[in-house]
């Protein structure tokens, strides 16, 4: 696709306009990153949502965390995190250049520990993998984790210090991205997208709810854990995401108390992961459940007390805390746990959507890598291995549409 540079503003008058050269189905951070770097770049965009700035980063507690969320196996996906999380500062300051918003991003670093020997034992491996990956972690004694972090319980027995694992806070990424769009432009349908317009074995567009037909030189599906869902897409392109359901806390640490903890604290509590990662702003955000449980976003009396209870066993003062919200989201999980970006099967449908546990980290990567696909119809040398295409299995020519529910039958 070739760029324009007609000047657009944010006060469309009259009717929105109905075609665009890129079109983007769904207006969380990606799809709002995506639509803002498009938009930069001189592509008359839009973006359908019937609220946008919503979706998961309402609930993500917005760690950045490259190289403690390091899994085997996992070493592609590592690259780009790390690529995004190198990034991030100069993301930041161009997000709050464009807007005058401030985004909470914290070069706090992350301390990861260990409760019991088998925790111990879990997190030696996982130094060793980091170590082998060419990151920087550094292993603390129980004493030495305490003394950076008085809170900690008495009998942590060891932990990961990692610096460069960093915070923002998601809903003012969120929002500061609807500021950027506005401002750059962008136009906004808020609608749902009721199914993907496909003549020929070209994609052209959505069609609302409200039967409005928008046409898109490119459609970008960037609807999150729904992506999978909209009507009309042929089975082969239809990107294989599922929703992976997190429930977490909100809490507020008093000024009386402050400061509670000085950066991320995180460990795997019986399994599960559970981490606290303090704001500036006194709030304190603990997460997460990982729920394969379909479209349920039920915060449950099962979820809270898990997660209390594993953050009690690391900072025990935590029950002193004000509770103020509790809440549940859907990550967009995928088969390998890696985000699907750029062209489809289908000529004029890209994705973007996938990101499963990283979405807030992969967000300034996303930007770059969709806007360079959007430009030239090809993925940056290191996006080509999060292409759809490794997961198609049948030609656009062949393919059916699916019997889906439609996106907007999805959340109540
Ligand atoms: N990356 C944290 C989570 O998905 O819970």
């Amino acid at each position: 696709m070739h760029s324009r540079t007609t000047p657009r503003t944010a006060e469309v008058s009259g009717p929105p306009r109905t075609t665009a050269d890129v079109l983007v189905v769904g207006g969380g951070i990606i799809g709002l990153v995506t639509a803002w770097r498009a938009a930069q770049r001189g592509l008359a965009t839009a973006v359908v949502d019937p609220a946008p700035g919503g979706g998961a980063a309402q609930v993500a507690a917005g760690m950045l965390a490259a190289v403690t969320e390091l899994h085997y196996g996992e070493q592609t996906l590592l690259g780009l995190n790390v690529a995004s999380a190198e990034r991030y500062p100069a993301f930041a300051a161009e997000l709050t250049e464009a807007t005058g918003q401030d985004l909470g991003y914290r070069a706090c670093g992350t301390l990861a520990v260990a409760l019991d020997a088998d925790d111990r034992a879990h997190l030696r491996e996982l130094h060793a993998l980091q170590r082998q990956s060419g990151l920087t972690s550094e292993w603390l004694t129980g004493r030495e984790c305490r003394r950076l972090e008085p809170m900690l319980a008495p009998g942590v027995r060891g932990g990961l210090r990692v610096d460069g694992d960093h915070q923002v806070d998601p809903r003012r990424l969120a929002a500061a991205l609807l500021v950027a769009c506005e401002r750059a432009g962008v136009v906004f349908h808020r609608d749902w997208a009721e199914r993907l317009s496909v003549v020929g074995s070209r994609a052209t567009g959505v069609v609302l709810a409200d039967g409005t037909e928008l046409s898109g030189g490119v459609t970008v599906l960037a609807a999150g854990s729904l992506s999978g869902r909209l009507a009309g897409v042929p089975e082969g392109v239809l990107p294989p995401v599922r929703p992976v359901k997190g429930q977490v806390l909100r809490l507020t640490v008093p000024r009386s108390h402050a400061p509670f903890l000085s950066r991320t604290v995180r460990a795997v509590v019986r399994g599960s992961h559970v981490y606290l990662v303090p704001r500036e702003n006194g709030e304190l955000v603990v997460g997460a459940t990982s729920e394969e449980l379909g479209w349920d976003t039920t915060v449950t009396a099962g979820g809270v007390y898990e997660l209390l209870r594993d953050a009690h066993e690391l900072v025990p003062g935590i029950t002193e805390l004000p509770l103020t919200e509790t809440r549940a989201g859907l990550r967009p999980g995928s088969p390998d746990n890696a985000p699907l970006l750029g062209p489809t099967a289908l000529d004029g449908l890209h994705l973007a959507t996938g990101h499963y546990r990283n979405g807030v980290l992969l967000t300034p990567i996303t930007g770059d890598v969709m806007a360079h696909a959007l430009e030239t119809g090809e993925l940056p040398a290191e996006a080509r291995p999060f292409t759809p295409r490794r997961f198609g299995t049948l030609s656009p020519a062949t393919a059916t549409a699916p019997a889906t529910p439609r996106l907007s039958e999805q959340l109540a």
